[in-house]
């Protein structure tokens, strides 16, 4: 069971006080970095006095926040392990409508669409598919042959030749992220990664035993990468392994420019760190063309969660084959392959797919504008990057109150994941993701109206304590 310690806490509590009574503010911060996974489900919390001392608190007030949190179903006390902190089982969301959780709450921490109208059609051809397979044993470490050629043929078409044997499917980006980690890194090497960047990529690095070393991205700027921190980095780590979204990067849209790319690809090899992107946003030009792919020698991954569905749970690496087989070899203490099914069914979705992104795309451009332009009237005071692809605006807001927003759009019906959840040690307290996956007609009659009612009852107004912080 992880523990937290009081200091720890306090950092990710980070300025968590508002106006209203601390015991209160101090509970709904401790949820909230439950909800967004800052905090994971079966921590134990520290000890009330212990937590009191690093905050600057009564002993008292803890105490209370506590019993609102296990009054909330969010806290237990466990027998000789204090107080354990979990989601209730309440809060899961189950299956539901596109983009809503039961209760009618639109679920913006999520950025994606709905599964692809091609999806429908490719699993009724699949299941056909699907019988010239039952004779076999059905345990597919590499994937099958089908789909292998299909990821294949798609590299060779953009430019970076590709066999099949360079294929592993996997079980979506995330699990392919996961590998990659468990298999390449040891503890205590160094893995460079985005800030803000996608957050399960850096738990999962962590969780190797990876210690991130954060390269900054800033949205709406032509770059993007801070390119002299990359040199930096890498000079002073020489990280065994480095993670990035070259393409629409989740959160801020950024597109990694063509000579960055080459540089990036040069530090790597001169400091022989194995060079992992991540192109599960990739397809998602909203506007300008679909960024190219790297070299042979880059480790390539890719998923159709935003392309087609996440209910899919496919995506793969592309890798040298001696690679590729060292993967699947090393696959079995965890899961021993990839569903069948499934797989004939991306099989069958990607000779269609330029068609299905030209629709994807347009889509996303509507969905894109119609937010842009309902922030834009409605809360002017923030700032809101123009990006050209991917799934979400990353939000500058002009006071550091992104946690205290999450809480109160939550309130009003909307689920937001708070701008610390991608950053590597907290930061971006000043940024909200907004994801523009959901529709045109509920951006603007639910998430909007949600924001401002929000935004008024927590950032608007500069609480007392941070107004002190410029005292002329
Ligand atoms: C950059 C990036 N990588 C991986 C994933 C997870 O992909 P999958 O659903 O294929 O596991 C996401 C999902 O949002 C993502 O944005």
């Amino acid at each position: 069971m992880p523990t937290l310690s009081a200091a720890g806490l306090a950092q990710l509590l980070g300025d968590w006080r508002d106006d209203g009574p601390a015991l209160r503010a101090l509970a709904d911060r401790i949820r909230l970095l439950l909800l967004d996974g800052r905090v994971l489900s079966g921590a134990r919390l520290p000890a009330e006095r212990e937590l009191a001392a690093a905050l600057g608190l009564s002993r008292t007030t803890v105490a209370a926040a506590y019993a609102r949190l296990r009054d909330s179903g969010h806290l237990r006390s466990v027998r000789g392990s204090g107080s354990v902190i979990a989601l209730p089982a309440t809060t899961a969301p189950g299956p539901a409508e596109p983009l809503t959780v039961p209760g009618g709450l639109v679920d913006l921490t999520r950025a994606v669409l709905p599964a692809a109208p091609v999806v429908a059609d490719a699993a009724r051809e699949a299941a056909e598919d699907l019988l010239a397979h039952l004779p076999g044993d059905g345990y597919e470490l590499l994937g099958v042959p089908a789909l292998r050629e299909a990821v294949a043929g798609r590299y060779t078409a953009r430019g970076l030749p590709t066999a099949p044997e360079e294929v592993l499917v996997t079980l979506g980006a995330q699990h392919a992220v996961g590998l990659l980690c468990r298999v390449f890194l040891s503890p205590g090497d160094r893995v460079l990664v985005e800030s803000p960047g996608y957050p399960h990529a850096v738990d999962a690095a962590r969780g190797a035993g990876g210690r991130p070393v954060a390269v900054p991205v800033t949205a709406g700027t032509p770059g993007g990468w801070d390119a002299e921190a990359f040199e930096d980095a890498f000079a002073r780590t020489r990280p065994a392994l480095a993670y990035l979204m070259p393409g629409f990067q989740n959160p801020t849209g950024a597109v990694m420019p063509a000579d960055l790319r080459r540089r990036v690809v040069e530090l790597a090899r001169r400091h022989g760190t194995r060079l992992v992107v991540d192109e599960t946003t990739n397809d998602l030009a909203v506007e300008g063309p679909v960024p190219p792919p790297f070299p042979a020698d880059t480790v390539h991954v890719g998923s159709t969660a935003k392309s087609l569905w996440g209910g899919l749970r496919i995506g793969w690496i592309r890798a040298d084959a001696a690679t590729v087989r060292h993967l699947a070899a090393h696959r079995a203490p965890w899961e021993l392959g990839t569903p069948v099914l499934e797989q004939l069914v991306v099989a069958r979705c990607l000779p269609r797919l330029d068609d299905v992104l030209v629709d994807r795309r347009a889509e996303l451009r509507r969905r894109r504008d119609a937010l842009t332009a309902e922030l834009a009237a409605a809360l002017p005071e923030w700032d809101v990057p123009h990006v050209p692809g991917g799934l979400a605006l990353w939000v500058h807001l002009p006071t550091a109150t992104s946690s205290a927003l999450a809480l109160a759009a939550h309130r009003h019906g909307v689920l937001l994941t708070a701008g610390p959840r991608f950053g590597v040690d907290g930061a971006f307290e000043r940024y909200l993701r907004l994801p523009f996956g959901a529709d045109a007609g509920t951006l603007r009659a639910v998430v909007v109206p949600a924001l401002v009612r929000a935004w008024h009852e927590t950032g608007a107004v500069a609480p007392v304590a941070r107004r002190l912080e410029v005292i002329v």
